[in-house]
C-alpha cells in the first residue's frame, strides 16, 4: 500500500537523510519487487532533495541499462570503461564527481549536469546489480553526507 512521506523539506540535508532512512525502509519492506522500489526511491529523492536527475541503471551483461528514474530523459545504455556510472560499477564503490567536465569519459546525458554521485547497488553476495546515479546542476554538490545518506537508503532496496 502506498504511504505518504513525512519529511520537512526545510531541514538541512543531513537531517533529511536521517528522517528518510526509516521511512524508506518501511516503504521497501512492503514490496519485494526491485523495480517498483527503485521507482519509488527515485521519486522520493527527487521530491525531497530536488535533484536534477536521480535514478538507476541496471547491470545487463557488459552494459548498464536505464531503469527507474526521475528527471530529463537519459542515455538508455552505458558501457564498461566509460563514464561515472561504469566506474562505480566496475570498482564496486561510490564515486563522487565534483565537476563532471573534469572527469575523463563522463557521459553527458544532460548538458545541465555539473556534479554527480554514483553508488553501487549490491545483491546479498555483494555483486553489483545496479547503480544509483544522482546528478546536480550545481558544481561540487555532493559529499560524504550524501554518500552515507544514500547508502543507508539503497541498502533496504
Ligand atoms: N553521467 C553518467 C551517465 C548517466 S546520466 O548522467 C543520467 C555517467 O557518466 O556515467
Amino acid at each position: 500500500m502506498a504511504s505518504s512521506l513525512a519529511v520537512d523539506l526545510a531541514l538541512p540535508k543531513k537531517e533529511k537523510y536521517e528522517v528518510l532512512g526509516p521511512q524508506m525502509k518501511a516503504l521497501f519492506e512492503g514490496e519485494e519487487n526491485l523495480i517498483a522500489n527503485m521507482a519509488n526511491c527515485s521519486a522520493v529523492l527527487k521530491e525531497v532533495f530536488g535533484f536534477l536527475w536521480c535514478g538507476f541503471y541496471l547491470v545487463e551483461g557488459e552494459q548498464l541499462v536505464l531503469g527507474p528514474f526521475q528527471g530529463p530523459i537519459a542515455c538508455t545504455r552505458l558501457f564498461k570503461g566509460k563514464g561515472v556510472c561504469a566506474a562505480a560499477w566496475e570498482k564496486n564503490e561510490t564515486v563522487i564527481v565534483a565537476d563532471v567536465d573534469a572527469f575523463p569519459g563522463h557521459v553527458a546525458c544532460s548538458s545541465s549536469s555539473r556534479s554527480e554521485i554514483v553508488l553501487p547497488v549490491r545483491n546479498k553476495k555483494g555483486e553489483v546489480i545496479a547503480v544509483l546515479d544522482v546528478d546536480s546542476d550545481q558544481l561540487n554538490d555532493f559529499d560524504q553526507i550524501d554518500e552515507h545518506g544514500l547508502e543507508a537508503i539503497i541498502k533496504y532496496l
